[in-house]
């Protein structure tokens, strides 16, 4: 069970959902010790009758009874949120938040108190726990809120620790990540119509190959870059598809995608 008397999530969308989903289908937390809360409570009510968690839609009240508080709002809503509930956090609430862009140094100065706080990027995946999650602590964090961060993030996939100097190039790699094979599918898929497959066997073909290529760099000892020296025969299929790849300058467009999402990342946390 993880130490906390009680969670409160503030932002129960998409990530703070399948954070507490995770929790509760793992044990980690009883649905008594789960507090939900956003602005909409017709958006809560379905979420209370699938887990039995309590929701509100007031966050002073869930600052007054619970003592973790994960923040899951967007980070164009920290001012509104701050404004709101400044007053309400005190130096006992342990806070994860999972905004990205927004630093544990923002967070500890828009509270104007010397509370434990983490801020963490998890992943899309983690809707089906298959997430990558990784976390930073503020300065005046310590061991068991980086413990708790562990077993949280672990319900729904992998977690590491990193300095949050690197945190938003964390988000640009495994936060941003799922969009950029979402888009290399949609890409296989539309370019396998134009070979003349029909569009449900082009989608049957392009899943189950990132499904099974994902698996085997996961479960294999070899490298990404062996495991695509094993598949290239000198002169065959696959060497004429990565040399156009490669041609079209692959790798450098990758590399300059993720240093826009870090970029992005900072400023978003700026803004
Ligand atoms: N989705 C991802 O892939 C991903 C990955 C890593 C990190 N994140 C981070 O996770 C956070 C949430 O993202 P998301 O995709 O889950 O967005 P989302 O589905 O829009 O969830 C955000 C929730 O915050 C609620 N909210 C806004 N202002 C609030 C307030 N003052 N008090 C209480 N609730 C409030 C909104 O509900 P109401 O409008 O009903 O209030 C909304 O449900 C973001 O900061 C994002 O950077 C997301």
């Amino acid at each position: 069970m993880l130490n906390c008397k009680k969670l409160g999530v503030i932002g129960a969308g998409k990530m703070g959902r399948a954070l507490i989903v995770g929790a509760l289908q793992s044990g980690l937390l009883a649905p008594t010790q789960i507090l939900l809360s956003r602005r909409r409570l017709a958006a809560l009510e379905p979420i209370q009758q699938q887990y039995g968690v309590e929701i509100t839609t007031d966050n002073t009240l869930l600052l007054a009874q619970c003592d973790l508080i994960l923040i899951a709002v967007k980070p164009q809503n920290f001012d509104e949120l701050w404004a709101e509930t400044q007053e309400h956090f005190n130096s006992n609430h342990l806070v994860i938040s999972v905004a990205a862009g927004v630093t544990t140094q923002s967070i500890e100065g828009s509270l104007g108190l010397e509370l434990e706080v983490a801020r963490a990027m998890p992943n899309t995946p983690a809707l089906i726990g298959r997430g990558m999650s990784a976390f930073c602590l503020g300065r005046h964090a310590g061991t068991a809120l980086a413990e708790q961060c562990v077993q949280l993030f672990s319900t729904v996939g992998k977690v590491v620790q990193v300095e949050e100097i690197l945190m938003d190039a964390v988000t640009a790699v495994s936060g941003s990540g799922p969009a950029y094979l979402f888009l290399m599918a949609e890409a296989m898929q539309s370019g396998a119509e134009k070979l003349g497959l029909s569009r449900e066997m082009s989608e049957t073909l392009v899943q189950q190959t990132l499904l099974g290529a994902a698996t085997l760099l996961a479960e294999s000892a070899d490298s990404a870059a062996t495991l695509r020296q094993n598949v290239t025969s000198p002169g065959g299929t696959t060497a004429a598809a990565l040399e156009v790849l490669s041609g079209g300058q692959f790798e450098r467009l990758m590399e300059s995608a993720l240093v826009a999402a870090r970029d992005r990342a900072s400023e978003l946390g700026k803004d």
